[in-house]
């Protein structure tokens, strides 16, 4: 039985992307994943709870797919994680309804791979900077997948620089729909950018 996978997408400025445009045009085409565009369905914020727990609740995967802000994720989707994770749905005594699913975080970077280690200018590895939702997986009862991260995000954009980048990401959502383990998470040395 394949696994049911829902990507929530959030990036506040798709026109602008050179990116995650192109991840998500590939993610919507992969047979059995379900792709939300959390700006597209809530311009205004106003998320509809009981319609999102509904969603999470059909699904066994949850991919957070979104461009790295401040260290971060772009404000919808932190907006998602405060009015959809609630007491007694995801989290406290009675929250469990989120137990035995997966968390993977699918982030693109302006910064390089070494800006994101101990000499670089970040300071602190990308596993370090999304503890934040590492915990909040866990926290939930969630297995946190090894984040798939594309750094050095601007210097990408045109078509063969990215598709490599597309290949590995409809890779790792074809494996995890089909619970096989995903690939390496961090950019293969064959197109990493120094
Ligand atoms: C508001 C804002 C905050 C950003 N914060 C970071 C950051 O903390 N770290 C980083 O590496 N890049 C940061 N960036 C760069 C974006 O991550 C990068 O432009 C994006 O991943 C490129 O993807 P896209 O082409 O789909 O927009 C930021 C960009 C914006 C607009």
């Amino acid at each position: 039985m394949p696994a049911r996978v829902l990507v929530l997408f959030a990036h506040p400025a798709l026109q602008k992307s050179r990116v995650n445009r192109h991840l998500a045009t590939a993610a919507r085409q992969v047979p059995g994943v379900t792709f939300h565009d959390l700006y597209e369905v809530y311009p205004d914020f106003q998320i509809d709870v009981p319609r999102e727990q509904e969603q999470l609740l059909a699904h066994d995967v949850i991919v957070f797919q979104h461009p790295f802000y401040w260290y971060s994720a772009p404000a919808l989707l932190k907006e998602w994680l405060d009015l959809v994770l609630e007491y007694g749905f995801a989290y406290g005594p009675t929250g469990t309804r989120l137990q035995g699913k997966s968390l993977l975080s699918a982030i693109t970077t302006g910064g390089s791979a070494h800006a994101y280690t101990r000499e670089g200018h970040n300071h602190f590895t990308m596993r370090e900077l999304l503890a934040p939702f590492e915990q909040t997986a866990r926290l939930c009862g969630m297995t946190w997948l090894d984040p798939f991260v594309i750094h050095h995000a601007s210097r990408l954009g045109e078509a063969t620089s990215l598709s490599p980048h597309i290949a590995r990401y409809t890779q790792v959502l074809a494996n995890l729909r089909d619970g096989q383990p995903a690939p390496a998470s961090v950019t293969p040395p064959s197109i990493a950018k120094p």
